[in-house]
């Protein structure tokens, strides 16, 4: 009865009847999302050419999934400050046609001959950069296997085609962007002790201007034996031989078997509700939607009047500190350790950890059972929410984890290898580049995912729906989980993105904050409550949102106003 089109209804008379009928069935509302159709396609993502691509696809007939190759792919190419073919990702998908989920996990993966005392020194502490820069800071790609299964399972058209943008901008070359370069001084230094990777990026040696063209014929051949071969065309033969013969020279220890070994794996998103709103986002090896699944608990036991105001960023506040500890108490890969997801995310266990807060002063983090305390964030990786106009959506963060990942490039190949490693807990208690504290459950062993904080993540409800998400290590969760919160209270997609940020992680015990976050007032009365604040040099995150208002059949695109990207609607 209910398996067809509102299309040709009016959208307001459609809606009103679609919620009458399915409270009648008992049905929760988003879960039926598919009956609708957008007025508009929409692409956006860090950089127009990438943005462009995902159009061009779209406009010749392909999916939101051929979509999301292709921008993908030339994100690898135009943005290699931030993701690539030698980094990892998640893939969040919704199919209009059947109303489904899929959650694609491309994570890196540790190499077998990788183990803890990889990256310790003999007193047992961890080796100074190890797992930041150079081969053995590298975890097994997984993005290119995440295009080629996204392609071969829910695109429409070949790997081959999807990859031709890509392909275009590393043999013709794009300009060198002042982020790009603001990103390239960061690690001026480890780039030029790899010859493969100065020779592109620091032409003479030195660091180029902004504008200069950047051509990358060796990755154009890369991607060519890729889309020539697909999966295996990266995994195994000519490039996997390239690659693993590079990282071997230079100390790593990869081997073909690491290559041919690497899968992605498909998921069970974690969902959560709150407020009328459902929320759909990663699962482990991302800690992302369980942090928000206990976010969104905590703060459910409040009136809107408590979360407004000082109070109500005290609350968050809290709430984030809790979530956390319990990241780094309990979180890592699911497939090698327990984690007790279930109860993190019951709303029993948010009310217990609800009962020591107060509504007036700060809960220190010394103060809750934890791990020891000692690290900077950045806005690296990236993120990109493409909609069709099936329905069909992608929200994919994808990343090399820092400024150019590892700066490292295997010669031969053009691939710059991710330091995903670093997203493991080296030693309890000790911070990575992000601040992060872990454990025991995100220790490194061969074959594990690292822990990560990606949250590639739909919002729905009947307003409708949001793709939403963003680069920014450990700040990520954070920024989509207040994304969220505007998107509840009516933001655009335009306000999401330029949302003023600000972020606490359980330690350091400091909430981080961007200039006009706060008021004067509220930072007075936020430290009077006890917290310290700390305002950032640099504004973080860098996100790119797409909302569908289903009523007015409304379809918006943004792109953060501190990145250089592009949201367009098609
Ligand atoms: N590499 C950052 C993250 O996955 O959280």
């Amino acid at each position: 009865m209910l398996n067809f089109k509102l299309r040709r209804l009016p959208a307001r008379v459609a809606v009103l009847w679609l919620a009458v009928v399915l409270a009648g069935c008992g049905l929760v509302f988003p879960d039926n999302m598919q009956r609708f159709t957008p007025a508009d396609a929409a692409v956006a993502s860090a950089d127009p050419r990438a943005t462009q691509a995902g159009l061009d696809v779209l406009a010749a007939g392909g999916n939101a999934f051929d979509a999301a190759v292709a921008v993908a792919a030339t994100l690898g190419v135009v943005e290699p400050s931030s993701s690539g073919f030698g980094g990892g990702g998640f893939f969040l998908l919704f199919r209009a046609e059947c109303g489904c989920y899929h959650f694609i996990d491309a994570r890196e993966t540790a190499p077998a001959a990788a183990t803890p005392a990889t990256y310790l020194d003999q007193a047992g502490n961890p080796v100074r950069g190890l797992t930041v820069s150079g081969p053995l800071a590298a975890g097994i790609p997984g993005e290119p296997a995440g295009m080629a299964y996204l392609a071969e399972n829910f695109g429409s058209k070949p790997l081959a085609e999807l990859l031709q943008p890509a392909i275009y901008h590393a043999e013709n070359g794009f300009p060198m962007s002042p982020r790009a370069l603001l990103g390239l001084r960061f690690r001026k230094n480890t780039v030029s002790r790899w010859p493969a990777m100065a020779e592109i990026f620091l032409p003479g040696g030195e660091l180029p201007a902004v504008g200069y063209v950047v051509k990358q014929p060796e990755l154009a051949d890369t991607i060519r034996r890729f889309a020539a071969g697909g999966h295996d065309g990266f995994y195994k033969g000519e490039t996997a031989r390239r690659l693993v013969a590079g990282v071997q020279a230079a100390g790593g220890n990869w081997t073909l078997e690491d290559l041919a070994n690497y899968q992605v794996v498909e998921r069970e998103p974690l969902v959560t509700n709150y407020r009328g709103m459902q929320v759909v986002s990663a699962p482990l090896p991302s800690s992302g939607g369980i942090v928000m699944a206990q976010v969104f608990n905590f703060l459910s036991a409040y009136s809107e009047e408590q979360l407004s105001g000082p109070q109500g960023q005290h609350l968050l506040i809290e709430a984030l500190r809790r979530a956390y500890r319990d990241r780094a108490l309990y979180m890592g890969d699911s497939d090698f350790v327990d984690v007790p997801v279930e109860r993190l995310v019951s709303r029993e266990y948010m009310d217990a950890q609800r009962a020591d807060v107060s509504l007036t002063r700060a809960t220190p983090s010394a103060s809750l059972q934890g791990v020891a305390e000692d690290g900077s964030a950045g806005d690296q990786t990236t993120h990109f929410s493409v909609l069709d106009s099936d329905g069909n959506r992608v929200a994919g963060t994808i990343t090399i984890n820092t400024w150019y990942g590892s700066a490292f490039m295997p010669p031969g190949t053009g691939v710059i290898l991710n330091n995903e490693m670093d997203d493991f807990s080296i030693k309890p208690g000790v911070p990575n580049e992000f601040e992060l504290v872990g454990a025991a459950a995100n220790a490194v062993a061969p074959g594990k995912r690292p822990l990560s904080s990606m949250s590639p993540t739909f919002l729905e409800s009947d307003r409708g729906v949001a793709v939403v998400g963003t680069p920014g290590g450990s700040r990520i969760i954070t920024m989509v989980l207040r994304a969220a919160l505007a998107w509840l209270d009516g933001a655009t997609a335009e306000q999401m993105v330029s949302l003023k940020r600000f972020h606490h992680q359980y330690l350091p015990d400091s909430v981080s904050y961007e200039s006009g976050a706060f008021t004067a007032d509220e930072i007075a009365a936020l430290e009077a409550m006890g917290h310290s604040l700390k305002e950032v040099q640099r504004p973080f995150g860098n996100m790119n949102v797409v909302t569908w208002d289903i009523g007015p059949n409304r379809v918006e695109s943004a792109s953060d106003p501190r990145g250089e990207g592009e949201g367009r609607v098609y």
